[in-house]
C-alpha cells in the first residue's frame, strides 16, 4: 500500500481523513484530530449562497490555519453561478482543496435542491461541479456523495463518472442512501463500485470506528483514502490507532489519565478560540467533554454532569473523578477478577 495519495497535486498520507461534520468538526475539533494524525480535514459545510451575501459567520467557517493543512473547505449549493462566486470568495482563505457537498440528507439543505438532492439531478450536479472547477483554477475540487437517494436510485457510480468528466479531482463516497440518513450499515460494495468506475482518487466513508474497520475498508473497497466521522467523537486517538494499523504497529489505547488530559486540552482550545465568555464558551464545550467520558462503571453519570459545566475548573474536577472512578474499577477487576461487578 503506498504511503500517500495525491488529490490534484495535494499530497495526503494514506491513513485516514476527518469527515466534515457541521456542528461538530469545528477548528478546535479538527486541530485535536490533526494532533493525533488525521491526514486531511474538511471544514463544516458552508452555504455557497450565504457566502455570496457575505454572511460573517459563514466566512469564519472558511478560515484555514496552517496547523490544519492539508484542509478542504466544503460548500453546498445547487446554483452554478452562486457556486462559482462562492469558490472565488473561498479561495481568499487559501484552502488546499474545495469540496462540494452532494450528500447532506437534511431537509433544510435538500429542500433548496442542494446536498443529496443533487444525486437525483446528475446533470445539475455536473453543472455545479463544472462551475466550481472553472472558478477554482489550480485548486482541486472534490465532491462528496452518498450511494444514492434511496434503494430505487442507487446511482453513485454513474454520478461519480459524470463528476469526474466535469473536472472533479476526487470523490468521497458515504455508503448510505439519503433516505437512510445515518441509520443501518454503510454499504462497502457501493464504494468498491465507485472505485472501479473512475480514475480519480476515491475516499471511502461510513462506520469506520477502529483501526481494524479502517483496514477492512481499504481491503474490501480498494479505496484510496478512508474518512472517519463519528468514530472520532471523544476519540481523536482513532487517528493514532489507524496509523498503527496501517503500519502494522501495536496500538496502545489511551489510559483514563490520557483521555482526560486530552479532553481538558480540547476544552482549553475551545475556550481560547472562542470570543465568548468562559461560561458561554463552556456551553459549546459540554458535548465534546462528555464524549471523552465513555466506558466503564459510572461514566454515564459523569457524562450527564458534563452538560451542566459552566467553568473550566469544573471540567478539571470531573476529569479527576473520571480518573479515580476508572482506577478504582481497574483495582476492583484486579482484586476480584474480570467478572467482578
Ligand atoms: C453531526 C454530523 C454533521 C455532519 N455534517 C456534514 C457536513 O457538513 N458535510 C458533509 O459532507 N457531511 C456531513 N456529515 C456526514 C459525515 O461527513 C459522514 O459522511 C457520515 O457521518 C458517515 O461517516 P461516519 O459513519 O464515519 O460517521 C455529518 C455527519 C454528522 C454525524
Amino acid at each position: 500500500m503506498s504511503e500517500y495519495i495525491s488529490i490534484g497535486g495535494v499530497r495526503i498520507a494514506r491513513t485516514a481523513a476527518l469527515a466534515p461534520m457541521a456542528g461538530v468538526a469545528d477548528r478546535a475539533y479538527r486541530m485535536m484530530c490533526k494532533r493525533f494524525g488525521a491526514a486531511y480535514v474538511v471544514s463544516e459545510m458552508v452555504s455557497a449562497k450565504g457566502i455570496c451575501y457575505s454572511d460573517r459567520k459563514t466566512s469564519s467557517l472558511c478560515t484555514v490555519t496552517d496547523e490544519e493543512r492539508p484542509m478542504g473547505v466544503q460548500l453546498f449549493g445547487s446554483e452554478p453561478e452562486f457556486m462559482a462566486k462562492a469558490v472565488e470568495i473561498v479561495l481568499r482563505y487559501e484552502p488546499d482543496i474545495i469540496d462540494i457537498n452532494m450528500g447532506c440528507p437534511v431537509p433544510k439543505v435538500v429542500g433548496t435542491g442542494a446536498g443529496s438532492r443533487l444525486m437525483q439531478n446528475v446533470d445539475l450536479a455536473a453543472s455545479v461541479t463544472e462551475a466550481a472547477v472553472k472558478a477554482a483554477g489550480a485548486t482541486p475540487v472534490t465532491v462528496k456523495i452518498r450511494s444514492g437517494w434511496d434503494q430505487l436510485c442507487l446511482n453513485a457510480a454513474e454520478m461519480a463518472k459524470k463528476l469526474e468528466a466535469s473536472g472533479a479531482a476526487a470523490i468521497t463516497i458515504h455508503g448510505r442512501t439519503r433516505d437512510m440518513f445515518y441509520s443501518g450499515k454503510a454499504d462497502r460494495g457501493v464504494i468498491s463500485d465507485v472505485r472501479k468506475a473512475v480514475n480519480i482518487p476515491v475516499i471511502g466513508n461510513g462506520d469506520v470506528c477502529s483501526g481494524e474497520d479502517c483496514l477492512e475498508m481499504y481491503g474490501e473497497t480498494g479505496c484510496d483514502l478512508v474518512m472517519v466521522g463519528r468514530g472520532s467523537y471523544g476519540n481523536p486517538f482513532i487517528f493514532r490507532e489507524i496509523e498503527c494499523a496501517v503500519e502494522g504497529a501495536k496500538y496502545t489505547p489511551p489510559t483514563a489519565e490520557e483521555k482526560m488530559k486530552v479532553m481538558l486540552e480540547h476544552v482549553r482550545l475551545i475556550l481560547s478560540l472562542s470570543a465568548k465568555s468562559e461560561e458561554l464558551a463552556m456551553h459549546e464545550a459540554r458535548k465534546y467533554a462528555a464524549w471523552y467520558m465513555s466506558g466503564g462503571y459510572g461514566a454515564a453519570k459523569l457524562r450527564g454532569r458534563c452538560y451542566s459545566l459552566t467553568s473550566y475548573a469544573q471540567a478539571e474536577e470531573l476529569a479527576k473523578e473520571f480518573v479515580s472512578l476508572r482506577n478504582s474499577a481497574e483495582r476492583h477487576k484486579y482484586e476480584f477478577g474480570q467478572n467482578a461487578q
